[in-house]
């Protein structure tokens, strides 16, 4: 019988309640109007995310968990002195690092550490729970931003062999691109030289295609989309007429990213008392809730190198619509 596999948690030390306040009167009163898209993740807005990533218009997900069952084995070979801790950024519901440890794991293993970072506290439990039926891992979740997370991960860090951090999910299109180098170079600053770093990311295809897994005919996603008003209502005492807003999705082919909106139908007035907040929006007016980067397969290799990565490999799906990097910290 295998050890038993504790699970720790670690909270955010920050009130993330009054963070929520002040990004929302911060972001609602730029010009275009904002709300950034981590909020979308409450309970609801993490299951609305769950059912996208099964609708059959948003690819992202089976194309990844594809290339980690097929090439698995690859990314763990990749390291000689062998990976002894997986980092994911952002684990959603475990799903995918299940695939990656059961595709690539060699036994008999030694204990693998996996380090959970994310700011949706139910996505940390299912995703902990989820993979504690592995055999000989040592789990521990972290509710917190991934720049907060992985520090404390690499803080944390235990014995002699390789970190292997995952960002997966193309969850760094929803960083602008400077936002994105940012990003990169903090990983990249977090980790050893000779750990490695396993990243997916979408890849620009057809508009068409583009459209229809942002604005899908079930509605899924513009009931993920409407929800950050909601939750706006329930925890800042907002009063969005949630029925009087449209969700939109835009191609803008020159920035290479799909951009969602909530737009509104008819003038109305808004007041989020706990945001010291209150506005007219417009007829027509929008709030731009998130951007979806899309990339090309030598663009994402140099943004990485640029970063201070090497690159070991890159696998592309069969139809050319995802791509799966796997890099080094040079
Ligand atoms: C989490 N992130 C990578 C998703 C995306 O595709 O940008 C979130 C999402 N937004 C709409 N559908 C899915």
């Amino acid at each position: 019988m295998s050890e038993p596999k504790p699970i720790l948690s670690r909270t955010p030390t920050d009130s993330s309640a009054d963070q929520f306040a002040a990004d929302v009167q911060y972001y609602l009163a730029l010009q275009p109007r904002q709300l950034p898209s981590r909020y979308f993740y409450d309970a609801l807005g993490s299951a609305l995310f769950d059912a996208i990533c099964r609708l059959p218009w948003y690819r992202i997900t089976r194309a990844e968990t594809r290339l980690l069952a097929k090439h698995g084995r690859e990314i763990f070979d990749a390291f000689g002195r062998g990976v002894d801790t997986v980092v994911e950024l952002g684990c959603g519901s475990g799903q995918k690092l299940m695939t990656l440890v059961q595709a690539g794991r060699r036994a008999p293993a030694r204990r693998l550490e996996l380090r959970l970072i994310d700011v949706s506290a139910s996505a940390l439990a299912s995703s902990a729970g989820a993979l504690s039926a592995l055999d000989d891992v040592h789990i521990v979740t972290y509710e917190a931003s991934y720049e907060a997370g992985l520090a404390e991960a690499r803080a944390a860090r235990p014995g002699s062999g390789r970190t292997l951090a995952l960002f997966l999910g193309s969850n760094i299109g929803n960083f602008d691109p400077p936002g994105a180098d940012a990003f990169l170079r903090g990983i990249r600053a977090a980790l050893a030289r000779g750990d490695g770093f396993l990243i997916g990311a979408d890849l620009v295809k057809p508009e068409r295609a583009l459209l229809l897994a942002y604005d899908d005919p079930l509605g899924v996603t513009a009931a993920f989309n409407l929800n950050l008003l909601v939750r706006i209502n329930r925890e800042l005492s907002g009063d969005f007429d949630v029925s009087a807003f449209t969700h939109r999705a835009v191609w803008n082919a020159r920035a290479s990213r799909v951009e969602m909106h909530l737009v509104s139908r008819g003038r109305q007035h808004v007041r989020v008392p706990a945001a010291q907040l209150e506005f007219d929006i417009e007829d027509g007016e929008s709030i731009w809730t998130e951007s979806s980067y899309k990339y090309d397969p030598d663009g994402l290799r140099l943004m990485l190198e640029r970063a201070g990565f090497r690159t070991i490999h890159q696998w592309i799906d069969g139809d050319d619509t995802f791509a799966l990097t796997l890099v080094a910290a040079a």
